[in-house]
């Protein structure tokens, strides 16, 4: 059996606790399994939630890092998927095929999602549990093969890196989960990165009205270089009702939370019009809750829905992003705020609590 790799990477060890950057091991790949180097990781604010304790406790201590770009360096046995020197970008959905979901033709959904199955470790032996089952503030992590989508080698890591989770979710939560049509209207509660690829995502599906709804004034003003057509800051009033007064009295035909938050879900939930659908993409905390008055509810009729990853199939989404991205129809340059050290993935989270980056990828 081949040497374990020793690999560099951001682990999270306490909640509220800053991240440590350390030596960690990983097991030479097995059967299905595929050793990646990465290149570049953008910082999620699913990752900050995660090292926050959001997920709860029991997981700790975490690899950081799920949204990653890289080149494949080594594969186990049996793999047929991708070679030696590919240049991915990873998938936290891997569909196993043989789910009560994926045996009925809904891989979107699968319910076991395929992983590496062995496990990485500290140098003194702890298991790690990589974010979103990858793990990608780290030079080299362990998946499984089908967790590896293939790209074109000449496209940046950076941007490329995007593609793995806060594009995709944003695109495709307005694709495929609320499946907005030519000519609607849609809010976007939330305009961080996820947000404002939701905003690109909308503006491709043909959305003429794109109401971004965000606390932080620099947000609203970048979500208009993404396609919004009008903004909403909610400190400035309510925004239910500055989002009916744009569209005629009515709400939108499509809502969206991207923040993680009860009262940004009744936002967007109350800003629709009859019929209207309501995408919940923001990883609330566990206590969070809403009431419901149910008549008005029932009224407003329509949809309220969850969002994972964008409803999204990484082996058919994630060629097709990289194609609108060389098309010059999805800006994925202008999400990339800021391009950093793996040193600074702590100070990464700051800025983003700040609201100072849309994305910061780090460059490995
Ligand atoms: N469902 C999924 O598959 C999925 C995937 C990726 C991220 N997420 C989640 O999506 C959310 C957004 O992620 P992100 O990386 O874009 O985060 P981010 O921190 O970059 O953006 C959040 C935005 O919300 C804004 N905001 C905060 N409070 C607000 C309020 N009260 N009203 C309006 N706007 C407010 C902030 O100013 C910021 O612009 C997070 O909860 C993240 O965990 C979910
Ligand atoms: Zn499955
Ligand atoms: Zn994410």
């Amino acid at each position: 059996m081949a040497d374990p790799v020793t690999a560099r990477g951001v682990i999270a060890y306490k909640p509220g606790e800053p991240g440590v950057i350390e030596d960690f091991l990983i097991p030479a790949p097995g059967p299905g399994e595929a050793l990646v180097r990465i290149l570049a990781s953008g910082v999620c604010h699913t990752d900050l939630s995660a090292k926050n304790g959001v997920f709860g406790t029991d997981y700790f201590p975490f690899l950081l890092g799920h949204e990653g770009a890289g080149i494949v360096q080594a594969i186990g046995e049996g793999v047929d998927n991708v070679v030696e020197g590919d240049s991915v970008i990873l998938a936290w959905r891997a569909p196993c095929g043989l789910c009560r979901f994926c045996s009925v033709g809904k891989p979107h959904l699968c319910s076991a999602s395929l992983n590496a199955k062995q496990k990485m470790t500290t140098m003194d032996g702890t298991v790690l549990t990589p974010i979103l089952g990858i793990g990608t503030f780290c030079t080299h992590t362990l998946v499984h093969s089908r967790q590896c989508i293939k790209v074109d080698k000449d496209l940046p890591p950076e941007q490329m890196s995007l593609i793995g989770c806060g594009v995709m979710t944003g695109v495709g939560a307005a694709l495929y989960t609320a499946g907005v049509e030519p000519g609607q209207s849609v809010a976007v509660v939330g305009c961080g990165g996820v947000g404002d690829s939701v905003i690109m995502g909308a503006k491709l599906a043909g959305a003429t009205t794109i109401i971004a709804v965000d606390i932080d004034p620099r947000k609203l003003e970048w979500a208009k270089g993404f396609g919004a057509t009008h903004t909403v800051n909610p400190n400035d009033g309510d925004p239910v009702a500055a989002i009916k007064g744009i569209t005629g009295g009515y709400g939108v035909n499509a809502s969206f939370e991207a923040v993680g938050r009860a009262e940004t879900l009744m936002t967007a939930i109350w800003a629709r019009d009859l019929a209207g659908t309501c995408v919940i993409i923001g990883v609330a905390d566990q206590k969070a809750t809403i009431e419901l008055p149910i008549a008005k509810f029932f009224d407003v009729g329509g949809t309220v829905r969850t969002s994972w990853y964008g409803d999204c199939l990484p082996t058919r989404d994630f060629p097709l992003l990289a194609a609108w991205y060389e098309q010059g129809q999805l800006d994925l340059d202008s999400v990339v705020t800021r391009v950093i050290p793996l040193e600074q993935a702590e100070e990464a989270f700051h800025a983003m609590e700040r609201g100072e980056t849309l994305r910061s990828v780090i460059r490995l």
